[in-house]
């Protein structure tokens, strides 16, 4: 197929679900000028090899390796080209997906478009969020099955199950996390490691990169820290700023503390 299509025209000419779904024109947003690069594309989920062959055109100059738990027919599947490699693993079983990464290293792009259930969509991220590149995308396909409790999802719990949707949207305060005024803030392993999270129909994007600048708002997750540094170095007066921020606003902190942990607790929020 010419390489000047489009990625819509070229997953229509594929029968690729990803064209009726709506996502390749969200997906042209972020590859349109990465096209031509030599990326490392990782996809979970084969089935008919549509989205490998949709992507082996589209990125001429990458290298595409799909996953799936299902032996897959290359041949059959017309998936023996130079640009394709297949393997066949679960997503979420480490073993596999390290001996994936020892051969192929990090990736540029990696999609996941497998089972869809939420221990195999969270797993995974886990598994393989460390070995995408840095300015990377990690994409989640299909996120509605959040709703869905035959997919582990809770459709009467938007808020507070721990659905796959919810994990991503939990991520995103990964995003501000210098900016958390908690003194007791425990850290997150993607902490500085994310910047960017966009949210779509039925799709989640994921950008990876460092994020470690220095909140303006708190010194070490801590708002009366920041404002008792900032005004006895600016007034020469440190005694009553240290009652100010470091004795009154910290019990004010530790109240606002309590009460949100006993709330919590009666709620059964963990
Ligand atoms: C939606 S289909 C993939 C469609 C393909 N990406 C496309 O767009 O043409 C989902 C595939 O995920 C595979 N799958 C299911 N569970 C899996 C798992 N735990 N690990 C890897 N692949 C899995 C299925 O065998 C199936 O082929």
């Amino acid at each position: 197929m010419s390489s000047m299509q489009n990625l819509s025209s070229i997953a229509d000419f594929y029968k690729t679900d990803k064209y009726e779904h709506g996502y390749t024109k969200v997906y042209e947003k972020y590859f349109d000028n990465i096209r031509d690069q030599k990326l490392k594309i990782l996809e979970i989920g084969i089935a008919d090899g549509k989205s490998l062959l949709m992507w082996s055109d589209y990125f001429q100059n990458s290298t595409i390796i799909g996953i799936d738990i299902h032996k897959i027919d290359i041949q059959k599947k017309k998936l023996d080209r130079n640009n394709i490699k297949v393997h066949q693993g679960s997503q979420s079983d480490e073993k596999f997906i390290d001996e994936i990464i020892s051969e192929y290293g990090s990736f540029d792009v990696i999609i996941d478009d497998g089972s869809h259930l939420k221990k195999d969509v969270i797993k995974s991220f886990h598994l393989l969020f460390p070995h995408l590149n840095d300015d990377g995308l990690y994409v989640v396909e299909d996120i509605q099955t959040s709703y869905n409790h035959f997919f582990g999802g809770n459709p009467f719990d938007l808020k507070y199950s721990n659905s796959h949707m919810n994990f991503f949207k939990h991520l995103t305060d990964r995003l501000n996390y210098q900016e958390i005024a908690n003194p007791f803030y425990v850290g997150n392993k993607y902490d500085a490691k994310i910047t960017n999270i966009s949210f779509y129909h039925n799709l989640v994007f994921v950008r990876k990169g460092v994020n470690d600048k220095l909140s303006k708002e708190v010194i070490n997750h801590s708002y009366e820290d920041m404002k008792f540094s900032e005004k006895s170095s600016r007034t020469g007066n440190s005694f009553k700023y240290y009652l100010k921020y470091k004795i009154f606003y910290k019990i004010f902190t530790l109240v606002f503390l309590i009460f949100t942990m006993i709330k919590r607790i009666l709620l059964l929020r963990f």
